[in-house]
């Protein structure tokens, strides 16, 4: 897929980039993890046709955000999946349409692989806040976790699969 000035890649076609992925995710906060352990991380989720799959977005070779689809993410919502996880972007690359083209492209790649439901959580605050809500995102629940605001969102695939069918 192309999209602007980038292609979007599966990460199991360029399992090279795992490290850099996992130096991302890394630094915007898994302080549990060690960068090691985040690299198995990414590494686990880089299928090419199943889920848990990463998808990123590169340009000239150089990779610019990442996005994963994953069976689990949250304790309290055990009966829920998948998950839309680990959205980020290189710092020096922020506000280009990386991760709305991600984020997209994950929903309907899920859409192809049978799933009717994504959901995601997100902090109310945060900067990703309206990047889910503008295209078709809905507030599933709202709750605290780690005593920080959270909601939790959800998307309808199909919803998702029409929007980028003309
Ligand atoms: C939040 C993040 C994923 C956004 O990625 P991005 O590639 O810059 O996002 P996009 O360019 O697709 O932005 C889409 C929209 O999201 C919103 N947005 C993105 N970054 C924002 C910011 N720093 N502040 C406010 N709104 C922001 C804007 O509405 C933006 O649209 P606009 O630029 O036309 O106004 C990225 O900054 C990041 O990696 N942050 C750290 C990790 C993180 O918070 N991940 C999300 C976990 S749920």
């Amino acid at each position: 897929m192309t999209s602007h000035e980038f292609e979007i890649a599966n990460l199991a076609e360029c399992l090279d980039l795992i490290a850099t992925v996992a130096q991302w995710h890394w630094g915007h906060g898994f302080p549990d993890r060690t960068l090691s352990t985040t690299v198995e991380w990414v590494r686990a989720r880089a299928n090419l046709a199943s889920i848990p799959l990463t998808f990123v977005a590169v340009a000239n070779d150089v990779p610019l955000g990442a996005v994963t689809v994953d069976n689990q993410d949250r304790d309290a919502h055990v009966g829920l999946s998948p998950w839309l996880v680990g959205v980020s972007t290189h710092p020096d690359r922020p506000r280009k349409g990386v991760c709305s083209a991600l984020v997209q492209h994950a929903v309907t790649a899920a859409a192809e692989l049978g799933v009717t439901h994504l959901y995601l959580d997100t902090d109310t605050n945060g900067a990703a806040w309206s990047l889910y809500e503008r295209p078709g995102w809905e507030t599933y629940a709202e709750e605290i976790s780690q005593n920080v605001p959270v909601v939790v969102m959800m998307i309808e695939t199909e919803l998702g699969w029409a929007q980028t069918t003309p």
